[in-house]
């Protein structure tokens, strides 16, 4: 029922160049069954729209709150609407370490993304230290209500959430696919309490850190893990190629 996702997250990498060769180098390898995503910078979102094959979508990696106005260095999300992105990811772990960003920015942000057609991919995850105390499941929970709070969801297949340990992005130290599978359930649970059960059974939850070719089946073998969101080995042609195809 639900679509598997395999979402790339380029962060600050790759110049347009780089990024129109990369869709050159996937165009006749991406499968139909999966739906293929890279979440590229605001400056080269516009060119890969045009350029991507018909099975990459594209999205981006934050977005504003704000619809117009004074914020200086800021995309909003009519400006992204404008690029003809379909995805945004928010409140990636490192939006919220290094840029300030708190479960009520994320909030309004999800808010503005589905009233602009934007569908986003919010991202979710403990520090590892909050692992070692035993608070994982506290502080999913309070991500998940505080992040979704009064957002009115129309579609369930728009939303999609990503566990995205904190200690397991860029490390190599990948969580175990039953650890992923623990709080993907939990998660779920978590937005049945506010969506319902039946549209928490729509919406896709994504696995994130350290993912790699070599991984990505374990992960995908889990009932409630519908997808990943790669960072690093979304990068080159080849691994993203690998963990899209990651059925055959
Ligand atoms: P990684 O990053 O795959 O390089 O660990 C994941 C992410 O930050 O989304």
């Amino acid at each position: 029922m639900r679509k598997p996702m395999i979402a790339g997250n380029w962060k600050m990498n790759k110049t347009r160049d780089e990024a129109i060769n990369f869709t050159l180098g996937v165009a006749n390898g991406l499968p139909l069954n999966v739906e293929c995503v890279v979440c590229a910078p605001f400056i080269i979102l516009r060119d890969l729209v045009k350029r991507a094959p018909k099975n990459l979508k594209i999205g981006a990696q934050n977005m504003d709150y704000h619809e117009s106005g004074a914020f200086t260095g800021e995309i909003s999300p009519i400006m992204l609407q404008d690029t003809g992105v379909e995805y945004v990811i928010i409140g990636h772990s490192e939006r919220r370490s290094y840029y300030n960003e708190t479960d009520e920015s994320v909030n309004l942000k999800v808010k503005k993304a589905l009233e602009f057609n934007l569908k986003p991919i919010v991202c979710v995850g403990e520090v590892l230290e909050e692992r070692e105390s035993g608070k994982t499941e506290e502080v999913l929970a309070k991500q998940v209500r505080l992040g979704f709070e009064g957002v009115k969801l129309d579609e369930p297949a728009n939303l999609v959430v990503a566990y995205e340990p904190v200690w397991a992005i860029g490390t190599g130290k990948n969580a175990t696919s039953q650890t992923a599978q623990d709080a993907c359930k939990f998660i779920r649970g978590e937005l049945a309490k506010i969506f319902g059960q039946s549209k928490a059974d729509e919406i896709r939850i994504l696995y994130g850190g350290s993912v790699k070719p070599e991984n990505i089946k374990e992960y995908m073998a889990n009932e409630d893990v519908d997808g990943a969101l790669v960072g690093g080995a979304s990068l080159k042609v080849d691994s993203f190629l690998a963990l899209c195809n990651y059925k055959n």
